[in-house]
């Protein structure tokens, strides 16, 4: 009984903690506390929590496994869900609101700047994703729900390269997040090969 409170507060928390860059930036762009620039600056806020979250939801199945008392999985779809909404905004922004949904030169912007097709693959690659993450799709994909989940590959691949090709002087912060991806890549059947090896002792 205590155990299932403690969980029900660590879901609120995580969800509370989902909300706050929202808040945050609802806070910082009448202030000017993100900057001058509000269009370019909330895009980069809002793409930067999306790409963030992608990676701290990739990071929950290897750490989950190593510490399985944590149950951090409980939080994966959550965290992937935010990851999208972010995204989504993102997208939105551009669209709406910097682009003025002027969709000839939308198109023509996605096919002839590489670094916006990559974020336009990215994110329709996270469609899928999202619109399946809820169990009665995990119940009719069944097996086929984990091989379409690990869409979620090339899609984080797809946003740091777009991240990447976007920033024109400073590229440590998407090299580091190549970096991280590429652990955890390859964290993945390491940590399976250790919890199988635990279970068989
Ligand atoms: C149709 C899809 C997308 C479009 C049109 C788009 C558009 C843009 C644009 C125009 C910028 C440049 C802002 C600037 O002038 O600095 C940008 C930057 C960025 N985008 Fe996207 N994006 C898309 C998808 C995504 C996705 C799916 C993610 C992450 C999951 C993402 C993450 C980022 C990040 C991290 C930056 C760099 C922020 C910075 O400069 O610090 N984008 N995007």
């Amino acid at each position: 009984m205590r155990g299932r409170g403690v969980r029900r507060l660590a879901w609120w928390l995580v969800f509370l903690a989902g909300l706050a860059p929202l808040l945050w930036l609802a806070w910082a762009l009448p202030t000017n506390r993100l900057g001058f620039e509000p269009v370019v600056d909330s895009l980069r806020f809002l793409g930067q929590t999306a790409i963030w979250l992608l990676m701290i939801g990739l990071a929950i199945t290897p750490v989950g496994r190593l510490l399985p008392s944590l149950r951090l999985v409980d939080y994966r779809r959550m965290v992937g869900l935010y990851a999208f909404f972010y995204a989504s905004l993102h997208v939105a922004v551009w669209l709406v609101i910097d682009r003025q949904l002027d969709w000839r030169a939308i198109v023509e912007e996605i096919a002839e700047r590489l670094h916006i097709g990559f974020g336009a693959l990215a994110f329709l690659l996270l469609v899928p994703l999202a619109v399946t993450s809820t169990k009665g799709w995990m119940r009719r994909l069944g097996s086929g729900w984990r091989e379409l989940h690990r869409l979620v590959y090339p899609a984080t691949g797809l946003a740091v390269l777009h991240y990447f090709l976007s920033v024109k002087l400073d590229t440590r912060t998407p090299l580091l997040l190549m970096g991280l991806l590429v652990v955890l890549l390859a964290a993945r059947p390491l940590t399976w090969r250790w919890t199988s090896a635990r279970r068989r002792r």
